[in-house]
């Protein structure tokens, strides 16, 4: 353990009876909760950390000037250093990100090319009338394959929907690390060098979305050749040097609680965004953010490539895995940089596809011991054929390991009462399927 606690917060566990009852009251829907009724939060990686000493110390020196404001240039240093672009516009958050640049880069009828979209990401796309089409690799979803790098980019896949659609329709390509939606595999360099080529070949914008580019680097250093002496830091620089434009959600790697960015390197393309930026985000030296925030963030990306970090976190997630497969819970293999995915249609195989096994699983944390997981499969993801995957992600620097011996507890009295768990029908769900899983209510089926 590389910290020590300088502020607390108190959590407590409600009673069983308490959790059955919260459980119903938010319609067997853990976003319905109340925090405070939640003992251990895996809901999100984003937003959750914890910041250190220096970054509060850095928000005192945060400039709340309109224009101009100094912590602004420390922000524009720290992304210039630590990812190599020096043009970037603040926004609130990885989605505002989205917004500005999508907005300026696609129109109506245009095709974008992913590993795997974020549900943001798709959103955004879709929003201009554009169409997100993903190409991960083949075994980004196989639970059991052990290859390295299952989060990449297929360029085979991507040249076929090229062949059908013209390059004049792909203005854009985009890179996803780690990918999220593919259960936070990491994007090897050889892959993103391999983008790199495609998209100059089609003459598109090569985007990357650098939520966890820290992540990222960090599995390209243990697993890629070639790389096992290189810095966290440096492989992150030359991972992100490959690309045109960033979108940056500064809430999982940017160690803070809001904010974002885009970043670019082309000259007119900046104009366009800041000029799309004062009109969603704010002037483009604060965008969405308060300067406080700037600063906090400007030490949050130097904090995210320490080596010493970077190792602490992934490991932390390496460690829930081995602890949860040691109470025979199914996890996805190898093991992502911010969660653990567990396979709940190996977990709970009574329960068929149609009654969401994966939701099913989250409601039996809960039940059991106050922990917050999420669904990411039929639930969450209407109409589509993913797996039932559910997700426990780890805030950043919160919790330690007594917290984990309790969530390895909560799995293993889950496991012992699989065959009681029932499945759940949704009764009632808001009009946008794809939003569905935040307020949907559902119902066990016993
Ligand atoms: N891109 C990726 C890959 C993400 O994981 C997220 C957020 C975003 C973009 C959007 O960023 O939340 O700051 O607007 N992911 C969170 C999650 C919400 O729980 O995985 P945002």
């Amino acid at each position: 353990m590389r910290y020590r606690s300088k502020v607390v917060e108190r959590i407590k566990i409600p009673d069983r009876d308490e959790r059955e009852a919260k459980l119903t009251a938010a319609g067997y829907n853990v976003f319905d909760l109340e925090a405070v009724d939640v003992y251990i939060d895996l809901l999100t990686d984003s937003g959750t950390g914890a910041m250190s000493a220096e970054q509060w110390a850095a928000l005192f020196r945060g400039n709340e000037a309109y224009a101009g404001s100094d912590s602004f240039g420390r922000l524009r240093a720290a992304v210039e250093e630590v990812m190599g672009f020096d043009r970037i516009v603040p926004t609130h958050q990885g989605r505002g990100a989205e917004n500005v640049l999508y907005g300026v880069l696609l129109e109506a009828g245009d095709v974008v090319l992913n590993n795997t979209h974020f549900d943001t990401t798709r959103a955004h796309i879709a929003n201009q009338g554009a169409d997100p089409v993903d190409v991960p690799v083949e075994s980004a979803h196989e639970p059991d394959s052990d290859e390295p790098f299952k989060g990449n980019f297929s360029v085979e896949r991507a040249r076929e929907v090229v062949d059908d659609v013209g390059a004049d329709a792909v203005p854009a390509v985009v890179l996803t690390i780690t990918n999220n939606s593919a259960a936070g595999q990491p994007v090897s360099i050889a892959n993103t060098r391999a983008v790199r080529a495609f998209a100059d070949k089609i003459d598109a914008t090569f985007v990357i979305d650098a939520c966890r580019f820290a992540e990222n680097a960090y599995f390209v250093q243990q697993r890629e050749s070639g790389y096992r002496n290189e810095s966290v830091a440096d492989i992150a620089r030359e991972q992100l040097g490959l690309a045109d434009a960033l979108v940056m959600s500064g809430k999982k790697d940017g160690l803070v609680n809001t904010g974002g960015f885009v970043a670019v390197r082309d000259a007119d393309l900046f104009e366009r965004v800041k000029q799309r930026a004062i009109l969603f985000e704010g002037f483009p030296t604060y965008g969405g953010m308060a300067g406080r925030d700037l600063d906090a963030m400007a030490v949050g990306l130097r904090e995210a490539v320490e080596g010493s970090y970077i190792a602490d976190r992934i490991d932390q997630v390496q460690e829930l895995a081995d602890r949860l497969d040691a109470v025979g819970i199914p996890v996805y293999r190898p093991t992502g940089g911010h969660a653990v995915y567990v396979d709940a249609e190996a977990a709970v195989p009574h329960i068929p596809a149609e009654r969401f096994p994966g939701q099913a699983f989250v409601c039996a944390l809960y039940r059991e011991g106050a922990v917050r997981a999420v669904e990411l499969g039929s639930f969450a993801f209407p109409g589509t054929d993913r797996p039932e995957l559910v997700r426990l992600a780890i805030p950043r620097r919160t919790y330690h390991r007594e917290h984990l011996d309790h969530v390895a507890e909560t799995g293993r009295a889950v496991m012992e009462r699989r065959e009681n768990i029932p499945g759940y029908k949704v009764v009632s769900e808001p009009d946008n399927a794809a939003l569905r899983h935040f307020s949907a209510d559902l119902r066990p089926i016993e």
